[in-house]
């Protein structure tokens, strides 16, 4: 049954499908379509859903099989949390281990648990606040960058700008000191074809495997030598199983270090080109987080308890990661049988779970097309499914990095809202590129003038 768009004028509702068990597969699209590799699938899923409801089935010529499309959140619950051990991350996946290896992003079972339970200290908020200078240095060279820009042709790279500061903010707090020696001259940063090469294609994953060789070179020095470093390389380097006593491998810290390059750069860049776009468009919007941050002053190096004093600014960043989630789709595939929405599951059946969808979903948002802050009002917040919103996926695979990405998001607005005024953004609304992140097609400029 297709969803009616709720009364903007009621409250949101915590909406729970009656339980009704059927053996009948979800209403199939009438179009097949490869989903997930192009980026008409966006368009493809939005329509569907529209027609058909949740959850629905699309064929996928290449697979030969439907997949099915699950968004209402008591199916983003299940999938994720309550029957998690039920699915693998399934075929979305594949595309990105030939990136990764078998880092914690791709691995599964009792070796992804493994390097989880590794891996986890590292990404404590106590952890995560021992970066500040990093994330403030970095910040002062956007700023310099943005200041010339200003007082000069008053026209800014917005996405080069932050995909840059992303890109160093991870390689140093990986890598510290080391990262010079990794990487002589920044401009000629190989980790740069993250930055340049949009396409994912095997070229450019060919490339990367070539940098995983250097960062295995770096890994082989770090072993022989005594050191008392802070990175997050030698976390990972002297992490310890609690079973067994044992360290990583070197090439298991290779896959983890390469993970962490990619899931950290791009999807926290793409959040902050989002949330500059939105508050250019949205000038009202702009004007309180303007003086929210005036209010609070500088964070400078922050606790990651102070980003409370920034609720203003962070319902702004969490309604730009509602409205374009850069992990826009997460891909799953059932082991054993199941039942989802009443439906009977197959096993080896992909399941998708779109937060796209989930957080356009009409039943869940007040205004689901509408970028409001106010849907993140504590009340609004409270009323709603608690799993209509999920930007950083959820339970045992939630995204390791999401403290580490608020403080860096929150500190990059702390720092440059109070310093510079960006508007007139070009193109105003950039068509999206729906691949492995969810980004504009093209770069977004904006007018910058120094506050
Ligand atoms: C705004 C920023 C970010 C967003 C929206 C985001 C989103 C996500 C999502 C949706 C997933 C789940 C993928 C799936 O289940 O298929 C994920 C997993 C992951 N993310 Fe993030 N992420 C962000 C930043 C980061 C950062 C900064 C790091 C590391 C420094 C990171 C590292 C990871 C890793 C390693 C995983 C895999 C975890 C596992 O499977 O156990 N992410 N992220």
């Amino acid at each position: 049954m297709p969803w009616v768009p709720c009364d903007p004028s009621l409250p949101p509702v915590n909406t729970r499908r009656p339980q009704i068990t059927s053996a009948t597969a979800p209403p199939a699209a009438l179009q097949s379509h490869e989903l997930g590799s192009t980026d008409e699938t966006i368009a493809v899923l939005r329509r569907t859903f529209d027609e058909l409801g949740d959850p629905f089935r699309i064929h996928v010529p290449s697979r030969g099989a439907s997949t099915w499309v699950a968004s209402h959140p008591d199916d983003v619950k299940h999938v994720l949390v309550t029957n998690h051990r039920n699915y693998t991350k399934g075929v979305g996946i594949d595309r990105v281990r030939l990136l990764l290896g078998n880092g914690i992003m791709t691995s599964e079972g009792e070796f992804w648990r493994r390097q989880r339970r590794m891996m986890q200290p590292a990404f404590h908020r106590r952890v995560v606040e021992r970066f500040a200078a990093i994330v403030r240095e970095e910040n002062e060279s956007l700023g310099a960058g943005w200041s010339d820009a200003a007082r000069g042709t008053g026209d800014v790279n917005v996405t080069l700008s932050v995909s840059r500061l992303a890109l160093r903010v991870i390689l140093r707090a990986l890598f510290d000191d080391d990262l010079a020696q990794l990487v002589p001259d920044l401009d000629r940063n190989p980790f740069a074809a993250i930055l340049q090469d949009a396409r994912r294609d095997t070229r450019f994953a060919y490339q990367f495997r070539q940098l995983a060789r250097d960062v295995r070179a770096l890994v082989a020095v770090r072993r022989g030598r005594q050191q008392e470093r802070f990175d997050l390389l030698q976390l990972l380097l002297e992490a310890r199983d609690a079973d067994t006593g044992e360290v990583m491998s070197d090439a298991e810290v290779v896959d983890e270090v390469m993970t962490l390059v990619v899931a950290g750069h791009e999807t926290t860049a793409s959040t902050l080109n989002w949330t500059w776009l939105l508050l250019a468009t949205h000038p009202d919007v702009a004007m309180r987080v303007a003086d929210e941050q005036r209010a609070v002053g500088d964070l400078g190096h922050a606790s990651y308890a102070d980003l409370i004093r920034l609720p203003y600014t962070r319902q702004v960043v969490d309604e730009s990661m509602r409205l374009y989630p850069p992990g826009w789709l997460l891909t799953r595939r059932s082991i054993g049988p199941d039942t989802l929405g009443g439906h009977a599951v197959l096993p080896g059946t992909d399941v998708f779970i779109s937060p796209y969808l989930v957080h356009r979903h009409p039943r869940h948002w007040r205004l689901p097309e509408t970028f409001d802050p106010g849907h993140f009002d504590p009340p609004q917040v409270e009323a709603r499914h608690a799993f209509a919103y999920i930007p950083f996926a959820a339970g045992p695979r939630h995204c390791i990095g999401q403290n580490f990405s608020l403080y860096e998001i929150l500190l990059h607005f702390n720092f440059a809202v109070r310093r510079f005024r960006l508007t007139d953004p070009q193109p105003v609304q950039p068509p999206l590129e729906a691949r492995i992140n969810l980004r504009t097609v093209s770069d977004v400029h904006m007018r910058i003038q120094q506050r």
